[in-house]
């Protein structure tokens, strides 16, 4: 049942090319320039009009959500609030009849997501659910929606649902921002082209285990890593710290490169492996200057860097490579070696990596 992999977790990590190129499938249409989304198509009126969107989810599909953020603002011009469900439920919330609530969830069971649907509900608000799993209670309790087709997910520490809902977000986001009027045709043809080259690219990305086993052997026994990025990969260092710390037992912070300088810096000496996002497109020269802020306190660096990309290469202790593709399609790409990483470091320490300590796949209590 995996598929001839140890565990769950790498099964699906190497499925992602094909979870990818499946939630795409039939909503993708390059030739045609069509995205094509019955749950967005039915209610487009109500995602042009809406004043905002507000994202709740939990955990890993809350970091997709911070990714989304990006995208819809960026491209289609519509302001976006993320918020973790269990905070949002509880706070009284501003909410109204303009806005639509997006919740994300890969089981589609989270009990503090269903709490904050049942709540945008009430207030009047159209919620449109993103769930993998398909029947589940988020899946029917939303207006409307659309299902990542990752297949299911066994493994506690979720990969494929995370790539995958960043894909149908990313569609979502390309077909209102072709539908306001907010991006030029030909942008809007190259994104269509780029993101229906991701499988492959990602394919790529796995390429590397063999030199991110090596860099595991080096760094498994830290006792603390910090994980940077910037813009559309800032989530993405958030998520790879989870990844770590979940499976890993080994404590991770992610952090706006930028905002090093406003704290976590003081934590960094020879010990410290700091894994930052750098890739070409996106910041790429305050990224550098970062990379020399952590070189010059013995910091270990860990570069996730462009195809090609000498410039870190120099400054870092390794790099790991992903092939170059859009800014906002970039945290596909990264998203791989921080997974293989964490993997990797956990299986190390003889983990128990599908089924951590204290961990649910899903979150039914709150
Ligand atoms: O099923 P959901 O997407 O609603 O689950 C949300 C979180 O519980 C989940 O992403 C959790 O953080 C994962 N273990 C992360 O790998």
């Amino acid at each position: 049942e995996k598929g001839g992999y140890d565990h769950f977790m790498l099964k699906e990590i190497y499925e992602q090319p094909d979870a990818i190129r499946d939630t795409y499938r039939g909503r993708l249409l390059v030739k045609e320039g069509i995205i094509r989304m019955a749950g967005i198509d039915d209610n487009i009126e109500k995602f042009i009009n809406a004043d905002r969107i507000i994202i709740v989810a939990c955990g890993t599909s809350w970091h997709a959500g911070l990714v989304a953020e990006y995208i819809f603002e960026d491209i289609a011009r519509i302001p976006v609030e993320v918020e973790y469900a269990s905070e949002f439920r509880y706070r009284n919330p501003v909410i109204t009849k303009k806005d639509v609530v997006i919740a994300i969830s890969q089981s589609g069971e989270t009990a503090d997501t269903l709490a904050a649907i049942k709540l945008a509900k009430a207030n009047g608000a159209f919620v449109f659910g993103v769930c993998n799993v398909v029947g589940s209670t988020i899946a029917r309790e939303t207006h409307a929606g659309a299902y990542t087709h990752a297949g299911p997910e066994i493994g506690v520490a979720s990969t494929k649902a995370f790539t995958t809902q960043i894909t149908l977000l990313t569609l979502i986001a390309l077909k209102l921002a072709k539908v306001k009027g907010e991006i030029s045709n030909s942008d809007y043809r190259y994104h269509l082209q780029e993101l229906e080259l991701i499988p492959e690219k990602v394919a790529k990305a796995l390429k590397s285990e063999d030199h991110i086993k090596m860099i595991a052997e080096k760094y498994k026994n830290a006792k603390n890593f910090l994980y940077l990025g910037r813009g559309y990969n800032f989530p993405v260092a958030l998520e790879g710290a989870l990844k770590l710390k979940e499976i890993s037992y080994i404590h991770a912070e992610g952090y706006p490169a930028a905002e090093m300088k406003h704290g976590p810096i003081a934590l960094i000496d020879e010990n410290m492996p700091v894994v930052v996002i750098a890739t070409k497109k996106g910041h790429y020269e305050k990224v550098v200057s970062n990379i020399e802020e952590i070189k010059a306190r013995q910091g270990k660096i860990i570069g996730i860097v462009t195809e090609g990309d000498e410039n870190v290469k120099s400054l870092a202790d390794y790099v790991i490579e992903v092939p170059e593709s859009l800014e906002s399609l970039s945290p596909l790409l990264t998203t791989i070696p921080l997974q293989l990483l964490s993997y990797h470091i956990a299986v190390m320490l003889n983990r128990n990596v599908d089924q951590p300590r204290n961990l649910a796949k899903s979150v039914t209590v709150e």
